[in-house]
């Protein structure tokens, strides 16, 4: 009976259909990469005769891709078909809320969910089976072949995360819903929004009319980068903020995206800005100006009852826009020095029997949490939040590495995981010397889709406190909405499969080639994302004395061209097969091509082969997990670390430790010099050590005084003509950062770049 209508009905679709077989069905290549999928034989052609089908249940799911088919091609779909039917069927066995099931076959596509969001997330992989000029209206076809297949998929962690700071730079209400969209596409369901800052406070709020007159406003913006000397301004008034009308259009629509918007608005610190408006809300009364500069400020809000009057105030119009169950309340980065001098701080450490200023801020969160807990709501606070006592029902959100994620899972607190080293996305993710301008650091794509969320710290038991991950954008050095599209894509792609993609399912490469696809479908949304897939990775490689270098790119069918004598790689000129002898100092320059044209941009690495290269290295340390570059070896195999991005394969990185360092050169060598240099990257707490100890053989240490700088580099240069076998090399840390200075209280981080033996 079964078989006799479906060859009733192949038959009618036939003869509805149009005359002209449909385009070829283009196979999956979906991100995140689902947990299993199944392709068969049929396609399923949607046209002019295709019905949705789907009750209330899944109304935001279906009307999302009745839009989407509406808005992308001139097809039309049917109120009543009775055959070619796209189904959207609730399934109660299905127990994860954002999990589906998509079912695609010649005649229906089937839906099923428990929730309209796992319907939701069923849509947005089916959306990646239809060509990409869907996304941007410009399919020309009246028929589209839809790759037949079966899908069962769910997401590894509930909270899947981006952020986005507005406090320093700010964008269109556009260019949010933009963002959005894009996080719905990735199935991300969290949008962190950063409102408020030192340098801007970016949300309405009624009863603080100067909050919309001043604090929303900065004289002017630095220009260039914070390490460069002297500072200069542009001299321009910056700012602007979010009407409570824009922000209600904004969260209805991230709610018709399943996107969860979780304001924040920070306390006690980075509120330089609401001081400025308010100079009665800071320890002194005097009055401030909005920040013009990056960085870590020492107005912050005094704890008396007037400023928790006025949080309460604010954070009550605040919850009434957001209906997140969540809201964010920084706790980040909040020094201490005016409350050590206010004597209305100083009496309630005294009231309240607090030991000291730590327990301060933590009584100042947990005040807060107390109220947002007596109207529904939870709190997230940075990691440091957990200085001084976590407030009773605080989740964490771990951003100085993982060890306030441990810390606080060990308590049994919620937390959500976003280190520096793997989650921020302001950071550099290419060592091309003409990438936008960017805080510092060194964030590639691979490190980011290799991130393994759960800290290895933690036991089964502990694991469940790990809600899961997120991708940060910090806008000091962002602009633009073109500039903050080039640093979130493609890292938050990569994200999105590392917070919904089972770990057994994921493989870079096999996500590079999913990527590359997937650019067609970012240029039809007009998506200004970085591509760093067409570029060349080099290696050295030292065995025995014999030393070659290794050449490789990223994606497939593609052939690398270079040159040795320092000229630009051509299509005539040399074809890479084979690592390359390098038998003295040299530059190699290559680049990817097809068979037409040069691809990516020109890698170029100059191999300077001095007496270290090649021999044995050992450190006393091992470098810290987040900045292990490319080990040891790495600092004596003739390539120096960029002079920009600290985190790339060349530098190696310590916190907080002494080092010792032992190469061997084999025999006894003459040499004139050992060179190094060391990062001096304040603001991401990276200082060049105040003297290191050459030790050469058996013979007495040797000072070597290195004089304090405001360089981001500084270089040690030790001359001296001798014969030894052994170079002993002790660098102490820094220590502990000194008061006044970003991380103020933390250890210090030592990155050190090749030591070069003349
Ligand atoms: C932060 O990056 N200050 C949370
Ligand atoms: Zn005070």
């Amino acid at each position: 009976m079964r078989t006799k209508n479906l060859l009733i009905v192949s038959l009618l679709s036939f003869l509805f259909s149009c005359t002209e077989k449909p385009k070829p069905s283009i196979l999956p290549q979906i991100i995140p990469e689902p947990t299993v999928i199944e392709v068969v034989a049929s396609d399923f052609v949607l046209n002019d005769n295709t019905e949705i089908k789907a009750s209330d249940d899944f109304k935001v799911s279906s009307d999302f891709l009745k839009a989407y088919v509406s808005n992308g091609s001139a097809i039309r779909l049917k109120d009543h078909s009775g055959f070619n039917t796209i189904s959207f069927e609730k399934d109660e066995k299905i127990l994860n809320s954002e999990a589906y099931k998509l079912n695609i076959s010649e005649n229906e596509i089937i839906i099923s969910a428990s929730t309209d969001q796992g319907a939701f997330y069923a849509v947005q992989s089916l959306r990646q089976l239809f060509p990409a000029s869907f996304e941007n209206g410009t399919f020309q076809e009246n028929q589209v072949a839809i790759k037949g297949l079966s899908i069962e998929d769910e997401p590894q962690f509930n909270y899947r995360g981006m952020h986005l700071d507005v406090g320093r730079h700010m964008f269109s209400v556009d260019f949010i819903k933009k963002y959005i969209d894009a996080l719905a596409m990735l199935k991300i369901n969290t949008f962190h929004w950063h409102l408020t800052e030192d340098q801007g406070w970016r949300i309405e709020i009624k009863k603080y009319p100067k909050l919309q007159d001043i604090a929303a406003f900065r004289n002017e913006t630095l220009i260039g980068h914070y390490s460069d000397q002297p500072h200069q301004f542009d001299g321009k008034k910056y700012g602007g903020y979010y009407t409570q009308e824009d922000i209600k259009e904004i969260v209805a629509y991230a709610q018709d995206r399943f996107v969860t918007i979780i304001p924040e608005i920070e306390l006690p610190g980075h509120s330089q800005a609401a001081i400025a408006a308010y100079p009665e809300l800071g320890c002194t009364g005097e009055k401030v100006e909005v920040a013009t500069l990056w960085g870590v400020f020492e107005e912050v809000y005094c704890p008396k009852e007037e400023t928790f009057k006025f949080l309460e105030d604010v954070l009550d119009e605040v919850i009434a826009l957001f209906p997140s169950t969540y809201i964010h309340i920084g706790g980040d980065e909040a020094p201490k020095t005016h409350w050590k001098a206010c004597e209305a701080c100083q009496k309630r450490i005294k009231s309240e029997g607090l030991k000291d200023e730590h327990e301060l801020q933590s009584y100042f969160i947990s005040r807060i949490e107390n109220y947002l807990n007596s109207k529904g709501r939870q709190i997230i606070g940075w990691d440091e939040i957990l200085e001084g006592g976590l407030a009773p029902n605080a989740t964490v959100m771990s951003w100085r590495g993982t060890k306030g994620a441990v810390e606080a899972a060990k308590q049994k607190h919620n937390v959500i995981i976003t280190p520096t080293s793997h989650s921020y996305f302001n950071y550099y993710q290419s060592t091309n010397a003409d990438e936008p301008l960017a805080i510092g650091g060194f964030l590639p794509l691979d490190k980011v889709y290799n991130f393994n969320v759960i800290p290895k710290e933690l036991n089964k038991d502990e694991q469940k406190f790990v809600l899961g991950a997120q991708g940060n954008l910090w806008t000091e050095y962002i602009k633009t909405s073109e500039i903050a599209e080039y640093m979130a894509f493609p890292r938050v792609i990569a994200m999105s499969e590392v917070v919904w993609s089972k770990q057994e399912n994921k493989n870079y490469e096999d996500f590079v080639s999913r990527l590359e696809w997937f650019h067609k479908r970012l240029d039809s949304l007009n998506i200004n994302y970085a591509n760093h897939l067409y570029e060349v990775e080099g290696e050295l490689i030292s065995n025995n004395k014999s030393i070659h270098y290794k050449l490789q790119t990223l994606t497939k069918d593609k052939v690398i061209h270079y040159t040795l004598d320092g000229s630009e790689p051509e299509l005539d000129s040399e074809i890479y097969n084979e690592s390359i002898p390098i038998p003295t100092s040299t530059t190699i320059k290559a680049a990817v091509f097809n068979t037409k044209e040069k691809l990516g941009k020109t890698f170029s690495e100059t191999i300077n082969l001095h007496k270290a290269v090649g021999q044995n290295i050992t450190i006393s340390k091992e470098p810290h997990r987040a900045y292990s570059g490319s080990g040891a070896r790495g600092l004596i195999n003739g390539i120096s670390g960029s002079n920009t991005r600290f985190g790339d394969k060349e530098w190696l990185g310590f916190w907080g430790e002494d080092i010792e360092i032992v190469i061997d050169l084999g025999e006894e060598s003459e040499i004139n010099s050992v060179e190094t240099r060391f990062y001096n990257g304040k603001g991401q707490w990276i200082f060049a050590p105040e003297k290191l100890e050459i030790v050469f053989d058996d013979n007495e240490p040797e000072t070597v005084l290195i004089s304090k700088s405001k360089d981001l580099l500084v270089d040690v240069i030790f001359e001296k003509s001798t014969q030894v076998r052994f170079i002993k090399i002790r660098i102490p840390n820094y220590g502990t950062i000194p008061d006044g200075l970003q991380g103020a209280g933390n250890k210090a981080w030592t990155f050190i770049d090749e030591i070069i033996v003349n």
